[in-house]
């Protein structure tokens, strides 16, 4: 279980989050949304031990985050950021090579070719990450975040995903290729943890929906009782009408959410 217990976090004398408290539990999607701006990758930063929150504690798995070495979180948990610069040119193997170094136990080096046919990159192992597409260097860090997080339960508890848009750049196939990935890896045990600005796949692939508005929590629990009409316009400040079937739960058309005059 991941656990933040009354989060403040405050950078450059200013106050990005203020007194958040969450549960996240594994087998679940858990989605953060909310707009630009209302915190969702700095509270990813200090859910995931980056960044400490200035008051405010985290218990990952029972453990209070902030007292768990790097070489510990990383054992278990893998993060894909928003944004991953690459500084060499590394090629893809080497990147999910360090994925699983990073992570716990003896890593299967055949596990890169699986992976790469996962994230639908096959035959791309020795190409440099530069000389990827936008979205083919997204999927290769999902599979990197993958090969980090390779067992998703272990005697060590479940392994955490935490991912920041990982679909910010993907075309609708492989968007929903990744989300129903990180749903497989939630019903092997482990626990995903992921930011989203696609409220349509977020009412499809999240249990828990976490809403943020000016860094603080709006709301919290199911798609069902979080995205409605009145929270999203609120959260969003436009015009957001949604509608519900039986099989997806709430939906919303891009026309039916006008922006507010
Ligand atoms: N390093 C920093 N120093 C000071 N303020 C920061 C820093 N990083 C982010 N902020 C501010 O904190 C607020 C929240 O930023 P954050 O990146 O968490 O938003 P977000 O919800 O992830 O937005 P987006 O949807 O655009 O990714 C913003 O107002 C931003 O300007
Ligand atoms: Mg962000």
């Amino acid at each position: 279980m991941l656990h933040a217990t009354n989060l403040t976090l405050a950078r450059d004398g200013r106050t990005i989050l203020t007194g958040i408290t969450l549960t996240a539990h594994p087998e679940q999607v858990t989605a953060i949304i909310g707009p630009n701006g209302s915190g969702k990758t700095t509270l990813m930063a200090a859910l995931t031990g980056d960044l400490p929150p200035t008051i405010g504690q985290i218990t990952l798995n029972g453990d209070s985050i902030a007292r768990l070495s790097p070489r510990h979180l990383a054992t278990r948990r893998a993060v894909l950021a928003q944004e991953t610069q690459v500084a060499f040119p590394f090629t893809v193997s080497e990147i999910l090579q360090l994925g699983l170094e990073a992570g716990p136990g003896p890593a299967d080096p055949a596990l890169i070719p699986r992976l790469l046919a996962e994230v639908d990159l096959s035959g791309t192992a020795h190409r440099p990450i530069h000389a990827l597409s936008g979205g083919e260097r997204q999927r290769i860090h999902f599979a990197r975040a993958l090969a980090q997080a390779r067992r998703p339960r272990s005697d060590q508890g479940p392994m955490w995903l935490f991912l920041d848009e990982p679909v910010s750049s993907l075309d609708i196939a492989h968007q929903l290729m990744v989300m129903r990935r990180a749903r497989r890896f939630a019903a092997e045990g482990g626990g995903v943890v992921a930011v989203m600005h696609d409220l349509n796949l977020t009412a499809m692939t999240a249990d828990h929906v976490i809403l943020l508005s000016e860094g603080r929590l709006l709301a919290a629990g199911p798609p069902t009782y979080v995205m409605t009409d009145r929270l999203l316009s609120q959260a969003y400040r436009c015009d957001i009408r949604t509608n519900r079937t039986p099989t997806t739960g709430p939906y919303l058309l891009p026309q039916m959410a006008g922006a507010a005059v």
